[in-house]
């Protein structure tokens, strides 16, 4: 029996094991990590799957912008998505993102970007590099990997750099 519980009721060092044990201790030399450095998970759409009392997966969002010439359009970065190796394949992968997914559409987010498999995270859940290929990253990246489900009425920049969205703290602590 899997349960989903906010990630900010789990101590962050079983959050880095699990982390660890899923993409390798290297994980954060990754250019997902340079996207969305220095800023803090976002807790609406951050999570933890529990079995028992055992932490068996992870899911995390974070506030990154498309900046470009006229602006920067604030854009939420998903993942990692981690699921313990002797966990895989119960579907706790796509509970992470169903919750995370209704979360964004209930509001807290309509736009959304990704380094992930599209055999995956396009085949379950609507990602597609189709709007990602004007964005550049900080680091290499797979084009193919890059994804995007994007909601927001007028789209997001074409044309742009992704990195951290350092003023989304202090918006939402204003809000
Ligand atoms: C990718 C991951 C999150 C999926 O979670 P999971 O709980 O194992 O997967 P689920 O049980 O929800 O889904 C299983 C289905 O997804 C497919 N699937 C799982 N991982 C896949 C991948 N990387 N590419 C394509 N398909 C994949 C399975 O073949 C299965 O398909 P089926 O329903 O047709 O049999 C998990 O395997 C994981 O943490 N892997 C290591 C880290 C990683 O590579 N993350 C992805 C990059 S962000």
């Amino acid at each position: 029996m899997i349960r989903l519980v906010p990630l900010s009721a789990t101590p962050s060092a079983e959050v880095e094991t699990l982390l660890d044990a899923a993409f390798g201790t290297d994980r954060q030399a990754r250019t997902a990590y340079r996207i969305r450095e220095g800023v803090t998970a976002i807790d609406s759409l951050s999570f933890a799957a529990m079995e028992e009392d055992r932490l068996v997966g992870t899911i995390q969002a974070w506030p990154v912008v498309v900046s470009h010439n006229e602006g920067a359009d604030p854009i939420t970065l998903v993942g990692p998505v981690a699921v313990l190796p002797d966990a895989q394949q119960k579907g706790i992968g796509k509970a992470l993102m169903v919750r995370l997914l209704d979360a964004a559409d209930a509001g807290a987010s309509d736009a959304m970007v990704m380094i992930g498999d599209p055999e995956y995270y396009g085949r379950f859940f609507g990602f597609t590099a189709d709007a990602t290929a004007g964005w550049d990253v900080p680091g290499p990246v797979e084009r193919h990997r890059l994804l995007a489900r994007i909601r927001r009425p007028g789209g997001i920049a074409p044309v742009g750099m992704l990195g951290p969205d350092t003023g989304f703290a202090r918006r939402a602590a204003a809000a």
